[in-house]
């Protein structure tokens, strides 16, 4: 009975721990894909550290905006956003500009690093997930 009950402990312990570090090979891999594109599609405006451009574009790091509208966030890496916004309490009324060519891959991997970077997250953003919300975004 006991070692039946160690070989049940050793394999549940073992199946954890492989779905926990597959897991974070997973997170790894977006975060590292995510920063690239960011630098390739969001950092000539918000720049490579997140703090923004003075009046112009807003900041990432340490924004409120970021955590409180995360779909939004999401449909305006693709879409763009124009409106007035206000980001710890500045406002902001500049377009940022439509990116229709980010797949839904690519948006998920910018928003796992911007989140994880910048917005307290520990996890991924999975593209199902994010594909669920660009179908859901306002025309
Ligand atoms: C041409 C400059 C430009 C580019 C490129 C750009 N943005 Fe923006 N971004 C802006 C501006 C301007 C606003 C404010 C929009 C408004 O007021 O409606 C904004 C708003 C935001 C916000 C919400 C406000 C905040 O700071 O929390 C986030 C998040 C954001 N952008 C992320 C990104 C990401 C991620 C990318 C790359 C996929 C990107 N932006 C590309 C200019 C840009």
């Amino acid at each position: 009975m006991k070692i039946i009950l160690n070989y049940f402990l050793l394999t549940t312990i073992c199946l954890i721990s492989i779905s926990c570090s597959q897991e974070e090979v997973k997170l790894k891999q977006y975060y590292v894909d995510g920063q690239a594109l960011y630098k390739m599609h969001c950092a000539n405006c918000h720049q490579e550290n997140g703090q923004g451009l003075a009046g112009l574009y807003p900041p990432i790091a340490g924004s409120d905006f970021l955590k409180k509208n995360k779909d939004l966030v999401l449909c305006s890496m693709r879409n763009g956003l124009k409106d007035t916004i206000v980001v710890n309490g500045k406002t902001y009324h500049q377009p940022m500009p439509a990116n229709t060519q980010l797949q839904a891959l690519d948006v998920a991997e910018i928003a796992t690093y911007i989140y994880n970077e910048w917005g307290n997250e520990k996890v991924i953003t999975d593209v199902k997930s994010v594909q669920k919300v660009l179908e859901d975004c306002k025309k």
